[in-house]
């Protein structure tokens, strides 16, 4: 017998003959994972099931018999996905791509497929199948080879960075009496000191494959980000813009390695400004920064009104060696992520292209 249902799909009967007592073709294509929609061959929408209608946001009903120009002229259908159909349909069908990829509004992959010609007899079938899990493992696979590769090419870089960097320390501290005799005995500290964290720097980028033992004390968010700011300030300024630090809430203590902590700091507002004097436009470049407490963290964070990212940038940011720039290395956000990671935090990032971007670190606060 036919089903009502079956009637409504315009779909022959042998199309749902009975694969067993009770359940039919059709029942097994409602509950696949998967995303079904089949245009006949005169492109009209014949089946759709749960799945594919329910990514749409449309009722089955108003689908059934439109062909695809009906379904984009959809009033129902949003905007977001309106686009995401516009292209799928122009790479797999105009284009004649077997599948296509893409990223939801709500940040889930789909991977959708085409089956059609003969094998078919002239009808369209689409199928849309989520692959967010195979992406991640797709992700992690790649970090972890990535990250495996960066540890054996580490002890040669390391090698090769530090050796002049000593002869400076050397000489800096050769020089330190004349500088003293000048009144100037201010810039051997800094250039010390700041040679002894580029060795700690690099010391930790290139180990980033091993896991370092952090130097953990309380650290004040507020001289956290002042220090910072202070470092940067002047480059900023030379770069056109602006950093300005935002006045913190309260003191809030968060406990950690003080030294990778202001690394991730330095190297979101280094993006930032690069970020800032990579967009073209004439304009005056804004750093934001500052903390706010959640509850039982702080969200420290890093705005700009640089070029900011696509999603195809904000997908990768965090993998190791992924780099937009000439003379990046890509590994400032990968290490970042880590550090924090092996704090107890997470760091999230927003962006839009030509209006800016906001990273923000959540750190769990010492009670
Ligand atoms: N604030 C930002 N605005 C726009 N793009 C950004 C921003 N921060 C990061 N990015 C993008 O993320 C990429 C990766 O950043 P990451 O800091 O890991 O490496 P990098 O800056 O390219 O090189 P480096 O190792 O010198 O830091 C950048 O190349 C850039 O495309
Ligand atoms: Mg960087």
């Amino acid at each position: 017998m036919i089903s009502q249902y079956q009637e409504s799909l315009l779909l022959p009967a042998r199309m749902f003959q009975s694969v067993s007592m009770n359940t039919t073709y059709e029942d097994v294509l409602e509950h696949i994972e998967s995303g079904i929609m089949l245009f006949d061959e005169e492109g009209v929408l014949v089946f759709v099931n749960k799945q594919m209608y329910a990514f749409l946001e449309l009722a089955r009903h108003s689908l059934l018999g439109c062909t695809m120009t009906h379904l984009l002229a959809n009033i129902q259908l949003s905007r977001l996905k309106r686009k995401q159909v516009l292209r799928a349909y122009r790479e797999m069908v105009r284009k004649n791509k077997p599948t296509y990829e893409f990223i939801d509004e709500y940040g889930r992959y789909w991977r959708a497929t085409l089956r059609s010609g003969e094998q078919m007899k002239g009808s369209y079938l689409f199928i849309l199948k989520e692959i967010s899990d195979y992406k991640l493992i797709e992700q992690t696979a790649y970090q972890n080879d990535s990250l495996a590769m960066l540890g054996k090419l580490s002890a040669s870089i390391a090698h090769e960075i530090r050796n002049p960097l000593t002869a400076i320390r050397g000489f800096i501290q050769l020089l330190h009496p004349h500088l003293h005799q000048l009144g100037k005995e201010e810039y051997a500290k800094i250039i010390l000191a700041e040679i002894d964290r580029a060795n700690d720097i690099i010391h930790e980028f290139l180990t980033s494959s091993k896991p370092s033992v952090p130097q953990v004390s309380m650290i004040p968010v507020s001289a956290l980000l002042k220090e910072v700011v202070l470092l940067t300030e002047s480059e900023a300024l030379m770069k056109g813009c602006q950093i300005n630090l935002h006045p913190l809430q309260g003191d809030m203590i968060i406990s950690g390695d003080a030294k990778q902590m202001k690394q991730v700091v330095l190297n979101m507002i280094r993006n930032a400004m690069e970020a800032i004097t990579e967009r073209s436009d004439d304009y005056i470049g804004k750093i934001e920064v500052g903390a706010r407490r959640e509850g039982a963290e702080v969200r420290i964070f890093i705005s700009d009104n640089g070029k900011g990212m696509d999603l195809c940038t904000l997908d990768r940011l965090f993998n190791p060696f992924f780099t937009t720039k000439e003379n990046g290395t890509g590994l400032g956000l990968s290490v970042s992520d880590r550090i924090i990671k092996n704090h107890g935090g997470c760091i999230s990032v927003s962006s839009r292209v030509n209006e800016g971007t906001r990273f923000v670190i959540s750190l769990p606060l010492i009670q």
